[in-house]
């Protein structure tokens, strides 16, 4: 199955939810994707600690800039207020 390497900017309800499903990945059959967690970016470190309990998620940042230049970073999972987009 192909991984894809996913970064989520914006880590609170949404975003811990894209989180949750990818970690349960393994429950839909006929995927040939893997979506795997590697960065996050959020400003506040209270909702930032929450991703290290994720072993792939190896860049935690407050700022969306270095997730962006991450280059294992593929897809990116956009969570922040509609104002924002
Ligand atoms: N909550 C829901 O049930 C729901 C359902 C569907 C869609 N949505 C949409 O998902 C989006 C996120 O909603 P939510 O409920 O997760 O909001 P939330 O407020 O829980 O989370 C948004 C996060 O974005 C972070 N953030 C803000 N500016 C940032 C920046 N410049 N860089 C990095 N992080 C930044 C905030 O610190 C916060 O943790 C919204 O557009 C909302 O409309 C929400």
């Amino acid at each position: 199955m192909k991984k894809v390497g996913i970064g989520i900017i914006g880590g609170g309800l949404m975003g811990l939810e894209m989180a949750s499903a990818f970690a349960r990945w393994c429950a839909p059959t006929n995927v040939e994707v893997m979506p795997e967690l590697v960065a996050v970016a959020d400003l506040v470190e209270d909702v930032r600690i929450w991703f290290r309990r994720v072993p792939s998620c190896t860049q935690i940042t407050a700022d969306y800039h270095e997730l962006l230049a991450n280059p294992a970073v593929e897809v990116v999972y956009l969570a922040v207020s509609q104002n924002l987009y």
